[in-house]
């Protein structure tokens, strides 16, 4: 704690002189302080040839994968290469030592089971190896020098390693070391590098180690390779970086690649980043992306800095296709990117064509495999598919999560809580879910109370559900030190702690002091986690689990060393990516586990990975109340949808510093309109709920909430689809339209399924913001609040008064929305849909609907209703292709509101399908806007049902 403070303070000195945001840049590494970046950044093309052994190459027996073995001319290292076909036009590409003298790590967390394996045919032909993969995918794998071409219908899309970058640096022990690996358990005997100094940071012993990561017995490779002795001689056992000395008892064993995208040029993805959606080259000039979960305080906006998060997958886009890549590794990684031309006129298989466009990237991790899948498209939502078959889809959360989160560090006492719960009744501002930060403990005890202010946690936790509403507590991975505290003793006794490298326990400071950190990687640990949340007290709360990149104050980089030691002897750097997600799995686990599996539930992290969005929703960090974080929330929120993690928002106001009210008034709206809607701010800031600003500024933020809240239904249907088929909710404009070059830079404006255009304004004192409309003129985006219709491939400038957030309907959709005003989501799930209909040129339009229970993990089992809307020849039919099971909804259509309308029916009529009683039904035509409003057409959304509107 003192630390962040001291950095806090020595913020807001600085602050005074300068509005300027406040990273202390030093703390944190460039490429050229990460010696194995700078490394392979410097990489020219010719210092390692490789070369696939040609006779080496097999299928194996399945059919689904071959493999051989590769060479490094210069070093004669040799490497393992297998490709596997997978299904849905993927393939998996594994480049590993041939013979590691230690087992490198491969992640398995972020896969969602074993990808399903489908036959990859094998021909050999004039010296070459083609890779089929079904009729359309095949790959040329070329020996001399190593590269794999990949075409789709005969047009290249990507190579890989066509400019020789690929390097896998041999694991090694240090020379003058014993050779085995010890693991923590056994006494450490320090020992002297050859510069004398004694860093003690070997775990070396003769015992022979179980674990997955043994090193290789004896003649396994000591410093003894002729040919690159010399450079390895440069290569230090350790490296220091701001005082801290980071040991590496096997050597540098970085890895690394390039992959180019052939007539592409535009990548976007690898979260996290504060930067814009669309990928900037990074290559001639700063440092590439990084992708390094970490505690960045006060971060810079428009830059590559690593922060919380990592999820290192990219996506190359054009108007002709869509390809997506996922690095499946879980050190640290810098990612270089490069948009150029094909000098050779990007030759394909069938001669040369002229030259085009190709992004070129750099992949670079500290150690671990190269494990690559590729997806081949053709189109976002394809690649969007076939990724997260790869790494599961977004969980389906609770309803109550998608409506409005009130958080701030602190609500101080549990009468705090119910004035704050009581004060949104009176302000009549829908409210789902109150938060409770750190301060709630006994001290920083993760699930103690601090009883004094906290007496009856039950109690306050009743008073929010008997109204609907819920509590999130937070819960960080790092444990006091205190004998007297159950859950640090229990972490100790069990021997569950991360271990440093002298084989102790790991204590590093974070909030409560010094503390020690659970092995999460360890699946035991994770049980036994899963169980804390089974505390009769914590029983009915939700879960914010902050802090697990992990966060260690004084740790290198804010985290954790990487020489400390997990599970099996792995070191820290081979899963520093994963142990926020391991965390996170724990914790959802442990949900699952205390309703004995029947209830859906709630878990925020910071720190992710690929595949947290099976468990977790993720919010952007500690953001500042600036207007540049309110606009840089669309590009990052964006970018995690795309990556997947769809669940996601940033702070409302931002986190640190005071927002003044119109800034607040347009984060609210402009949030409302984002998957997750939190309102959260630093301990040391104004209290910000909305009736604490002037009553217009709070009659905004109250419209902002309740305009989210009649969306609801829409953004359930959403999270249904998501769940289903790994579809982004917030999408980039280019996502839905592909062909539509204008829309590749942009990212201050977005979709939200296919349906919603939303330009949140961004900008102080706007009076006016523009909008582009993306498609061609046969689209027509229906301005939600003044009717006015806009054609696709046009830009118009919108008035926005404080009160207007501009979002736009596309002709063609349908969406479900409640308009009845309640305290919280839940107390609304069985009140009536109004259906929005926006319609084309051709008066067609499309929608669905998704409704359950909105609690229970019943929808697993069948128990939801699912109905396709459709309106055309007049006929808007509802047909409900998934019947529930036992849930018998309640819900009830109230009114149809179609705009675009055409014509004043002669009359309207609804029957139940397939041939129930017509009944004639009142409406009323506004011939001015085109509006026609059907009313209380009264039947339940469980049926199947038609609206008849005469001419
Ligand atoms: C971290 C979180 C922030 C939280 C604070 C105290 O800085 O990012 O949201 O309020 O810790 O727990």
């Amino acid at each position: 704690m003192t630390w962040k403070i001291l950095l806090l303070l020595n913020c807001l000195t600085v602050l005074l002189l300068s509005p300027a945001s406040c990273v202390d840049r030093g703390n944190f590494k460039t490429c050229n302080d990460a010696r194995f970046c700078k490394k392979h950044r410097e990489l020219k093309s010719d210092d390692h040839i490789h070369e696939l052994l040609v006779d080496s190459v097999t299928a194996s027996s399945a059919g689904t994968s071959i493999s051989g073995t590769v060479k490094n001319l210069k070093t004669n290292d040799e490497l393992l290469l297998e490709v596997y076909g997978v299904r849905d036009r993927t393939v998996r590409i594994k480049l590993n030592e041939l013979n590691p003298s230690r087992k490198r790590y491969e992640v398995e967390m972020s896969l969602d089971g074993t990808p399903d394996y489908v036959p990859i045919k094998m021909e050999k032909q004039h010296g070459q190896i083609q890779l089929l993969l079904g009729d359309t995918i095949h790959l040329t794998l070329h020996p001399k020098p190593f590269r794999i071409d990949v075409y789709e219908e005969g047009t290249l899309l990507s190579m890989l390693n066509a400019d020789n970058l690929l390097l896998i640096e041999p694991m090694r022990v240090k020379p003058g070391k014993v050779q085995r690996f010890v693991s923590w358990i056994s006494s450490f005997v320090p020992e002297v590098d050859e510069k004398g100094a004694d860093h003690g940071e070997d775990h070396v012993e003769e015992e022979n180690h179980e674990g997955g990561n043994e090193v290789k017995d004896e003649e396994t490779k000591q410093d003894d390779a002729p040919a690159h002795e010399e450079e390895r001689r440069e290569e230090p056992w350790e490296e220091t970086f701001k005082g801290h000395v980071d040991s590496k008892p096997f050597g540098p064993n970085s890895i690394g690649l390039d992959v180019s995208f052939i007539g592409f040029d535009n990548l976007y993805g690898i979260p996290e980043h504060a930067d814009s959606l669309r990928l900037r080259s990074t290559k001639a000039n700063g440092d590439p992306y990084r992708l390094y979960n970490l505690d960045v305080f006060e971060y810079e906006l428009n830059n590559p800095m690593a922060l919380y998060g990592a999820i290192p997958f990219i996506i190359a886009h054009s108007e002709k296709h869509t390809l997506g890549m996922f690095w499946n590794n879980a050190a640290e990684t810098w990612i270089d990117i490069d948009y150029t031309t094909t000098s050779t006129g990007g030759s394909t298989m069938f001669g040369d064509s002229s030259s085009q466009p190709k992004a070129d990237t750099h992949w670079i991790s500290e150690t671990g495999i190269i494990d690559i899948f590729l997806f081949i498209g053709p189109k976002p939502a394809d690649v969007s598919r076939q990724f997260t078959t790869i790494v599961g889809h977004p969980y389906l959360p609770p309803h109550a999560a998608i409506g409005y989160h009130q958080c701030r560090w602190n609500y101080n006492d549990q009468k705090d809580v119910q004035t704050v719960h009581e004060n949104f009744d009176h302000y009549d501002i829908p409210m789902d879910v109150m938060w409770l930060d750190i301060e709630y403990t006994d001290g920083k005890r993760y699930f103690t109370w601090d009883a004094p202010k906290f007496a009856n946690p039950d109690e306050m936790i009743k008073n929010l559900t008997k109204f609907g509403r819920n509590l999130v507590v937070i819960s960080d991975p790092h444990f006091k030190k205190d004998d007297n505290y159950f859950v640090y003793k229990d972490l100790k006794d069990k021997d569950f702690c991360v271990k440093s490298k002298d084989g102790g326990n790991f204590e590093g400071w974070c909030w409560p002091g010094a503390s020690y950190y659970p092995d999460f990687i360890n699946p035991a640990v994770r049980d036994w986690y899963a169980e804390l949340y089974s505390r009769e007290t914590f029983k009915d709360a939700w879960t914010w689990n902050d802090m697990n990149e992990p966060s260690v104050f004084n740790g290198p980089e804010v985290t954790m060393h990487k020489d400390n030691i997990h599970i099996d002897g792995l070191e820290h750097r081979e899963v520093h990516n994963i142990y926020g997600m391991a965390h996170v799995m724990a914790s959802f686990d442990g949900h699952l586990k205390r309703h004995n599996y029947q209830l859906r539930p709630f878990i925020l992290t910071r720190s992710f990975f690929a595949g947290s969005q099976r468990h977790a929703a993720v919010w952007t960090g500690d953001n500042t109340a600036d207007w540049n974080h309110l606009k840089i929330a669309a590009p990052m929120l964006l970018s995690l949808n795309i990556a997947g993690m769809t669940f996601v928002g940033a702070d409302i106001g931002g986190f640190f510093k005071n927002p003044d009210a119109q800034l607040m008034a347009r984060w609210f709206q402009a949030a409302a309109f984002v998957p997750f809607m939190r309102n959260h701010a630093h301990i040391d800031t104004r209290r910000r709920e909305p009736w604490l600003f002037d009553e217009q500024s709070m009659f905004v933020m109250r419209d902002a909430v309740r305009a989210r809240y009649t969306f609801l239904p829409f953004w359930y249907t959403l999270f249904f689809h998501a769940n289903q088929t790994g579809a982004p909710l917030m999408r980039p404009l280019w996502y839905e339209f592909p062909k539509d070059s204008t829309t590749f830079g942009m990212d201050d404006e977005y979709l939200l399924g296919n349906a919603l255009l939303v330009k949140p304004v961004t900008e102080e004192n706007a009076k006016q913001t523009e909008v582009y409309f993306p498609g061609d003129s046969s689209e027509n985006w229906h301005d939600i609040s003044s009717l006015q219709i806009h054609k696709g491939g046009t830009k118009a400038s919108i008035d926005t008064p404080l009160q207007k957030i501009p979002v736009f309907q596309r002709g063609g959709t349908i969406i479900p929305r409640r308009f009845r005003v309640r305290r919280s989501s839940i107390l609304a799930i069985e009140d009536p849909i109004t259906l929005s209909i926006a319609l084309n040129d051709e008066q067609i339009a499309n929608g669905s609907l998704y409704l359950d229970d909105g609690i229970t993990r019943n929808h697993l089992e069948g128990d939801y209703v699912f109905a396709k809307l459709e309106l055309k020849d007049n006929l808007l039919k509802s047909r409900v292709v998934h019947p529930s099971k036992k849930y018998q909804t309640k819900v009830w259509l109230e009114r149809v509101y179609i705009t675009g309308f055409k014509f004043k029916p002669s009359g309207v009529e609804i029957h139940e399908l397939p041939a129930g009683e017509r009944k004639p039904l009142e409406f009323f035509y506004d011939e001015t806007n085109r509006v026609l409003t059907v009313r209380k057409p009264g039947v339940n959304m469980g049926k199947g049902w038609a609206i008849v509107i005469r001419p």
